[in-house]
């Protein structure tokens, strides 16, 4: 063997044999801080090279200046390295306490700071952490909404079924004393009020079902036609009284595999609130078209269009627009209760069918005045 590769060998395997020694030192040290870390490294360096000096030197003829010669530029080396290592492990501690201080501050729900530090692996956890507490800040919004619209539900509830009982009572005393003027016309609004608590508390109950998920959908082949006419005959009178137009078109013999009472509901809630919050002489439209893996039922009104603020909640339970707090007058809409629950139940039913719903606003509506307005899409797979 010629002295080079006898050299190689010798510095390899003692090379080797401390390498492997700093592997167990770093081993046992892996649950210490950084710093432990990077010595191990510049220790491991320059313990190779004094070992391999060593071994070197005691197969050959090395002079002792010589070997000194060697000793002396390593241990500068090691003293060098090891500051380095121990410079750069409190710039890495550093950084990980920042990122750390980030991670406490997004569990206190704080924004993380935006300061850029340490390397590519940390800034890509900072931006990790931003973005999951940019999602977490969502979910807490929504949450948020989603209890605020309870809230407000339960307290309109009860103040609207308060204000109808306070009525309703006022009426028959009134009728017990003999002292109504008209008394068919009392009998017709207790009726009416009645009529309207019957509905409200049908819709919390429908509700309340849906999202206990008890919804049972029994799916039968629907034949959309004369779901969609029977839909806008029991409506026709509710837009008669309020001078809205209401119409529709259906493709001969299109069908769907639906709960016929539940599509039933939906249609009826979608085609009230459409003539509700459309102007006289306006139009409310039903379309059904068959789309990609399943049929579209569409229903256009001339309501002016939903604000956008309001278009991602009317879908809330409870959520009863912006201006819609005071109630209109009670007969003018007997057939449901204005609690804002119609499109939440909309949504449990179409939902509880695999089938999607959404809203978007439209710059034309129907009919001979065409309004801007808006359209309520309803997916149902086939
Ligand atoms: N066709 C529509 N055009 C404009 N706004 C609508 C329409 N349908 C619903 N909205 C808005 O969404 C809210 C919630 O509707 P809904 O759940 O049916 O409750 P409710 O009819 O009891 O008020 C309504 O109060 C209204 O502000
Ligand atoms: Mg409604």
């Amino acid at each position: 063997m010629s002295d080079l590769t006898e050299i190689w060998v010798i510095s390899a395997t003692s090379g080797l044999a401390v390498g492997l020694v700093g592997l167990l030192a770093g081993w046992f040290l892996r649950h210490r801080t950084l710093r432990w870390q990077l010595a191990v490294v510049g220790v491991v360096t320059t313990l190779t090279v004094l070992v391999g000096v060593q071994a070197v030197s005691r197969r050959m003829l090395i002079s002792d200046h010589d070997r000194q010669v060697v000793l002396i530029v390593t241990s500068a080396a090691a003293v060098v390295s090891l500051a380095v290592a121990l410079l750069l492990a409190a710039a890495l501690v550093r950084w990980s306490h920042g990122l750390r201080e980030d991670v406490r501050r997004v569990g206190e729900g704080d924004a993380p700071s935006a300061a850029r530090r340490g390397p590519a692996e940390f800034q890509e956890l900072a931006d990790e952490l931003s973005a999951a507490t940019a999602r977490l800040a969502g979910a807490r919004e929504r949450e948020l909404r989603l209890e605020e619209s309870r809230r407000e539900l339960v307290s309109w509830v009860s103040h609207d079924l308060r204000t109808p009982l306070a009525g309703i009572r006022v009426m028959a005393e009134a009728l017990e004393d003999g002292m109504a003027a008209d008394p068919p016309r009392y009998h017709r609004q207790i009726r009416g009020e009645v009529d309207r608590m019957v509905n409200m508390v049908d819709d919390l109950f429908e509700l309340s079902r849906i999202h206990a998920g008890q919804l049972t959908i029994e799916p039968q082949v629907v034949v959309l036609g004369d779901l969609v006419s029977e839909a806008i005959a029991a409506a026709d009178p509710v837009a008669r009284a309020r001078q809205v137009t209401l119409g529709g078109e259906v493709p001969h013999g299109l069908q769907v595999a639906a709960d016929p009472a539940g599509l039933t509901r939906v249609l009826a809630n979608l085609i009230v609130n459409g003539i509700r919050h459309t102007p006289a002489d306006g139009t409310v439209y039903v379309q059904a078209r068959p789309v990609d893996g399943g049929v579209e039922l569409a229903v256009t009104d001339g309501c002016g269009g939903i604000p956008d603020e309001a278009r991602g909640r009317v879908f809330d339970v409870g959520f009863r627009g912006t201006s819609a707090r005071t109630p209109e007058s009670p007969l003018a809409d007997v057939h449901t209760s204005r609690a804002g629950l119609g499109l939440a139940i909309v949504k449990g039913i179409v939902e509880a069918h695999h089938g999607q719903v959404a809203v978007e606003n439209v710059e034309s509506g129907w009919g001979e005045v065409s309004r801007p307005g808006c359209v309520f899409r309803v997916v149902l797979p086939g």
